[in-house]
């Protein structure tokens, strides 16, 4: 007989064999409805959001469900979360002499904006919650800091009210970005909602997926009308989606980047859908968090509203580098892990340009033009900090003792009682 209290990184029978599901929590509830979606718009032949045969207005449609699914007033569908960054800080006139605070856990695309657009992105460190420290915000400003990066990541809101705060008494614009938080939201106020603007991504990875796509949140006008014409040819249009030329307010330098008919159509499903594909995310994760919470040894992530979480990363965080490490194998050989091409259960340190001390470009100060810009620009002078591994000593120490696990939204009771299985194995083999 197999024996299975022996761990099976030590030659023990593994708890599983299966693979666990791949992530992608939207992919998982597409069906009929999104394929219908698309074909509508295919045999519609009006592809572009402006004009065609027969247009159906569909990415305009789109936006206005997702400015009420966030509780603002306007909304920009854009080609990629990227690109919504870029107009976004397009929008707040981001540019040469300012600082702009970013936290050591994001994603590369939100320091590259602000280094786009000639600016220096200052990187802040975090706190348990795995997004921005407000008192390390507090430290980081100084008289050239123009905004504020907060970053919901890995699916959980950050302490948005405590950075608003900051923004506020300091006379700082706050940006949100919620590509990793599609849905969530912090005492029923959904993340989005907090700052003067906000994005949202449908990459593969999101909670709401067409490949790629983005949007734009604010319920400024101003702010909607530059976004507008940053994230399209640099100018405003009219309700029948003329260009206007002559607004001296609105004539900026666009990006080119809409969403088109297609995917406005399909993520208007996706939208419908939020719900059942956060719910069942949040469902797996906290019935596997809870049953961790015997372990002393193990420290969970604050979440300010564990009802506003949208549930698709589980974080646990050991006493030390080697014990994670070896949590992770120990439960990796177990069976928790995916198929590859999936990213369940990693040591953070492992998970690449979500890291500040992976941002090489931004450590080296790469130029853009090759000749200094925007590093040596006299209005860029001495402005910006380090950003090796080291600047933000507490996101060091959770990337080293901490351990992502994907939760999928299609996980079967049994693959969540598989995990929970294994976790207490494991910790329960060696506590
Ligand atoms: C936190 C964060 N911001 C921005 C982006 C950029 O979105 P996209 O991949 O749609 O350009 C991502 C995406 O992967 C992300 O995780």
């Amino acid at each position: 007989m197999l024996d299975t209290a022996v761990l099976a990184i030590n030659g023990g029978t593994p708890v599983r064999t299966e693979p666990l599901p791949l992530e992608f929590p939207g992919v998982h509830f597409m069906d009929e409805e999104e394929v219908e979606a698309v074909t509508a718009v295919v045999r519609s032949r009006s592809l572009f959001r402006y004009y065609g045969p027969a247009p159906r207005g569909e990415v305009k449609q789109f936006e206005q469900e997702m400015a009420a699914a966030f509780g603002v007033r306007r909304c920009i569908a854009t080609g990629s979360g990227t690109g919504a960054l870029h107009a976004a800080l397009g929008a707040l006139g981001v540019g040469p002499g300012q600082e702009v605070i970013v936290p050591a856990y994001s994603w590369i695309s939100v320091a590259a904006a602000v280094v786009q657009r000639g600016g220096v992105p200052v990187v802040a460190d975090i706190d348990d919650t795995f997004c921005l420290d407000p008192a390390a915000v507090e430290r980081a400003i100084t008289p050239h800091t123009a905004g504020i990066m907060l970053v919901h990541m890995s699916g959980a809101p950050g302490d948005a009210a405590a950075i608003t705060e900051v923004a506020k008494r300091r006379g700082l614009w706050l940006l949100e970005d919620c590509a990793q938080c599609n849905g969530g939201s912090i005492g029923g106020k959904p993340v989005g909602s907090f700052g003067d603007m906000a994005i949202v991504s449908f990459q593969l990875n999101k909670n709401m997926t067409a490949g790629e796509g983005g949007v734009m949140l604010t319920s400024d006008e101003r702010l909607y009308n530059r976004a507008f014409a940053c994230h399209d040819l640099g100018y405003a249009r009219n309700e029948a989606g003329r260009m206007i030329l002559n607004d001296p307010e609105m004539t900026l330098w666009g990006l080119g980047c809409r969403m088109d008919e297609m995917r406005g159509a399909l993520l208007r499903v996706q939208l419908r859908k939020r719900p059942r594909i956060v719910g069942a995310m949040r469902a797996s994760k906290y019935r596997i968090r809870e049953s961790l919470a015997r372990f002393e040894e193990v420290q969970l992530r604050r979440v300010p509203d564990p009802a506003g979480d949208t549930g698709c990363f589980l974080i646990t965080t050991y006493r030390d580098a080697a014990r994670a490490r070896w949590v992770s194998d120990a439960l990796r050989a177990e069976g928790v892990r995916t198929a590859p091409g999936g990213v369940s259960n990693i040591v953070m340190t492992d998970w690449g340009l979500h890291l500040y001390s992976n941002w090489s470009g931004l450590e080296r100060r790469v130029s853009i033009d090759g000749k200094g810009f925007p590093w040596t620009i006299p209005a860029n002078a001495g402005l910006g900090g380090k950003v090796e591994r080291g600047a933000c000593p507490v996101a060091d120490g959770l990337f080293e003792r901490s351990i992502l696990i994907a939760i999928p939204s299609n996980l079967t009771q049994r693959d969540e009682d598989d995990v929970i299985a294994a976790f207490a194995k494991v910790l329960g083999a060696t506590a």
